[in-house]
């Protein structure tokens, strides 16, 4: 598998990384722990080196299950992600340095590797411009308490600033549907020579192309919260754009959704969120193994459809 380093880091990470956010159970329903362990073990035996989680997920449960699975893996390099201060209810974000440094002691004790890259979860534009979170995770990078810092973004503004701030690693939504933040940044990214996690490579699942416009999501299932009725009849008819690539090595929607990420030079890692064994084999099978991922006819044309069906962004 395809290896690079994760930006300044000095680490070296595969351009597939586990996400375990689909694993832990929060977000799209319950996992079983044999099967989150079966996942992640799978993840180690295909060459994955790179993990990513939050103090959050499972009320780190995840970061203490990456801990005991891979503790014998000098290659992994673990992203976690603080921010989400749960002792209070709700709970709430928070980037006071205080805090910082207690959740990222405590998390760096649950996953007790010596690969860990620390992430702020979700800051608003607020937090980051104030500059004390940032100056607590550089500080504990420079004191070697973890490896490498960045930020977990929602939207340009925040991708820009944790950047002018020195971020090493920022994460964002991307994916042939959602790529306007990545395309507004990557000049950015290259100039800071930050290293790039792109997450929800397959638009939560939409990208597969297994969807009715009808599709229902149970209980507990943030999509179903996600998309009005109108917005997913638009989505699954955007599909069309990703099928007319399929071809040659590109089986599957599947697929052409992880080959267009990964096709993409500004990225570092694509952040996958396989929720079983059968799910993470179909993805690392049909991804290919290293550029192009994509052919430059096949992207020329993707492009041209993604604007024929109104996917601008
Ligand atoms: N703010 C943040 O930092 C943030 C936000 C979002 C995600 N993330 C990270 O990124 C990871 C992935 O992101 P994501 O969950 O948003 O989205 P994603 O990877 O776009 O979608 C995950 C969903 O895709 C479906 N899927 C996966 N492999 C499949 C396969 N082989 N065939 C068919 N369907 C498949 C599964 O749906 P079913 O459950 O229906 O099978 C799964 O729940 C997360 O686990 C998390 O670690 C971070």
């Amino acid at each position: 598998m395809q290896r690079q380093q994760l930006g300044v880091t000095g680490l070296n990470v595969t351009s597939l990384g586990l996400g375990t956010w689909g694993l832990s159970g929060d977000g799209y329903g319950k996992v079983a722990e044999a099967q989150q362990d079966a996942v992640i073990e799978r993840a180690r035996a295909l060459g994955l080196t790179l993990y990513e989680t939050a103090d959050v997920y499972g009320h780190g449960d995840m970061e203490r299950r990456l801990g005991r699975l891979l503790k014998d893996d000098p290659r992994a390099v673990v992203v976690t992600k603080v921010g989400t201060d749960r002792a209070v209810s709700p709970p709430r974000k928070r980037f006071d340095p205080d805090y910082l440094r207690r959740a990222v002691s405590e998390s760096v004790e649950r996953l007790g590797l010596p690969r860990v890259v620390v992430l702020l979860h979700n800051p608003s534009l607020k937090a980051l411009e104030q500059g004390e979170a940032t100056s607590v995770l550089q500080e504990l990078t420079d004191t070697q308490v973890i490896r490498g810092w960045g930020v977990s973004a929602g939207d340009i503004e925040t991708g820009r600033a944790a950047l002018e701030r020195g971020a090493q690693v920022l994460q964002l939504a991307y994916n042939a549907l959602w790529r306007r933040d990545v395309e507004e940044l990557k000049g950015e990214i290259e100039a800071h020579q930050a290293a790039l996690l792109a997450r929800s490579v397959l638009a939560h699942g939409l990208l597969c192309g297994h969807w009715s416009v009808h599709k229902d999501f149970p209980d507990g299932d943030h999509r179903g919260e996600r998309w009005t009725p109108d917005d997913l009849r638009r989505r699954v008819g955007q599909l069309a754009a990703l099928r007319s690539v399929i071809g040659g090595e590109v089986l599957t929607m599947r697929s052409a959704a992880l080959r267009f990420v990964l096709a993409t030079p500004v990225v570092t890692s694509a952040i996958l969120g396989p929720r079983s064994v059968v799910q993470l084999d179909q993805l690392v099978r049909e991804v290919g193994r290293e550029q192009p991922y994509l052919s430059a006819e096949k992207l020329s044309k993707l492009d041209v459809r993604l604007t024929d069906v109104g996917a601008t962004t």
